[in-house]
């Protein structure tokens, strides 16, 4: 299942005797491309080892809440930021009643208070407990607060008796794990992303470019691609794989850039400004080498083609969504473009911290639209994608609905 491949889980095992079919969920998921963590419950270690989960994870297993070495490693906090999705499966009847309280009282309880990544559960327990009328409050009330419950199914149990209870088979839930990542939020639209640094040629040696590596912006083009959107991808001179089912227009100068949006801009619903575009570009590009032969050189630099800009004053311009690169007074910078450049939505980045924005594998954004605003905490690129592009799908929707019927909200 390709919705699967790069995906950060926990698996959290509790006690049940359904523990086993957690090991084969966990080679399934791994099969499927996905990295796990697997954190085991004191009650789940009765059934099966936590060896087990760490030979088919290929990681440690946390088990304890306040771990020495974990917490110097990875602690509860980066294990719940770490999580793309955090799936307790089996879910025991126990576990469901601390979860629906809000207990933080063990190391799967407490992660599942600090995450903001999606909960799905798979319950598991006897039948006479899942009817108990305390159990159908607390799955009630999980299910109000978004938590995913899958199953259970019906059948034979270990216990003898025969009805509810009995968790999902591990085939069954790694379809609806990968299936929740592919929340058909842009289905039908057109998403344009642009990636990646720009390189402006002083000579035919030498350029003038920037540090992006574009992992920010082919991460949104495969968010925007699992939402459902038909993705073109305007991408710098980057090494970085086309993402699955996206149009990939390799490019190199700003000029290009400009061109190939501009050229489909008119058929996109959608327009993500990732990259990198250089503001200034040599006046006259020499022809050939440039020879060392004076102490100085000076390179006239003019500006060039402000890419979001132009498509912003278009008459019947597609949604825009534009970045802000920025080292201080991030806010008020951020606004400010979105303002000038006419843009829809602004997500702003700290360019100046060495664990986000360019070439880093995570980042942190603030992202400002007309009347509102979100920070989406530091997280991985992939994930900082998913968010932004549900947001994006939202704001998308709203504007579109208060142009009532006008597919292309001309904002
Ligand atoms: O590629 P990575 O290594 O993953 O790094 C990601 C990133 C830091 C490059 C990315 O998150 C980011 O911040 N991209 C925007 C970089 C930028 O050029 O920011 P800006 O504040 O200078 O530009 C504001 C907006 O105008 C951007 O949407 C930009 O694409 C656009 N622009 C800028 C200049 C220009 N000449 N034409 C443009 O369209």
């Amino acid at each position: 299942m390709g919705l699967l491949i790069g995906k950060q889980i926990i698996l959290g095992v509790t006690g049940s005797i359904a523990a086993y079919k957690a090991a084969e969920l966990t080679r399934l998921l791994g099969k499927s491309g996905a990295h796990i963590r697997v954190t085991m419950t004191q009650g789940a270690q009765a059934f099966v080892t936590p060896m087990t989960f760490q030979a088919l994870s290929g990681n440690p297993v946390h088990t304890a809440l306040l771990d020495e070495q974990a917490e110097a490693g990875m602690g509860h906090i980066e294990l719940a930021r770490w999580a793309d999705t955090v799936v307790v499966a089996p879910a025991s009847a126990n576990f469901l009643a601390r979860l629906a309280h809000g207990m933080a009282d063990d190391l799967l309880s407490t992660l599942c208070l600090t995450t903001d990544a999606p909960i799905m559960v798979a319950p598991a327990m006897n039948q006479q407990m899942w009817h108990n009328h305390q159990t159908r409050i607390n799955i009630n009330h999980l299910t109000q607060s978004g938590i995913a419950v899958m199953g259970p199914a019906s059948g034979e149990q270990a216990c003898g008796s025969i009805g509810p209870g009995r968790m999902l088979e591990p085939e069954e839930l790694l379809s609806i794990i990968g299936n929740s990542f592919s929340r058909h939020t842009l289905s039908g639209l057109k998403v344009m992303v642009t990636a990646g640094a720009t390189r402006e040629a002083i000579d035919i040696a030498r350029y003038i470019s920037n540090r992006s590596s574009g992992k920010m912006g082919f991460a949104l083009a495969t968010a925007a691609r699992e939402a459902g959107a038909e993705v073109t991808l305007i991408a710098g001179p980057v090494s970085l794989n086309t993402p699955e089912g996206v149009s990939r227009i390799n490019i190199e100068t700003a000029e290009q850039m400009g061109q190939a949006v501009l050229n489909q801009i008119a058929s996109q619903d959608i327009l993500i400004g990732s990259a990198a575009v250089a503001d200034y570009v040599p006046a006259s590009p020499y022809k050939g080498k440039i020879k060392k032969t004076h102490d100085n050189l000076t390179i006239e630099l003019s500006a060039g083609i402000d890419i979001m800009q132009e498509v912003g004053q278009l008459h019947n311009k597609p949604f825009t969504v534009g970045f802000a690169a920025e080292t201080e007074n991030i806010d008020a910078h951020a606004q400010d473009k979105m303002r000038r450049k006419n843009m829809d939505m602004i997500a702003a980045n700290n360019v100046g911290l060495s664990d986000r924005g360019f070439e880093a594998d995570e980042n942190a954004i603030d992202v400002y639209w007309d009347d509102g605003r979100k920070t989406l905490p530091l997280a991985s690129k992939d994930k900082i994608a998913r968010q932004l592009v549900a947001l994006i799908g939202d704001r998308y929707r709203m504007t579109v609905s208060r142009h009532s019927g006008n597919q292309r909200p001309a904002t």
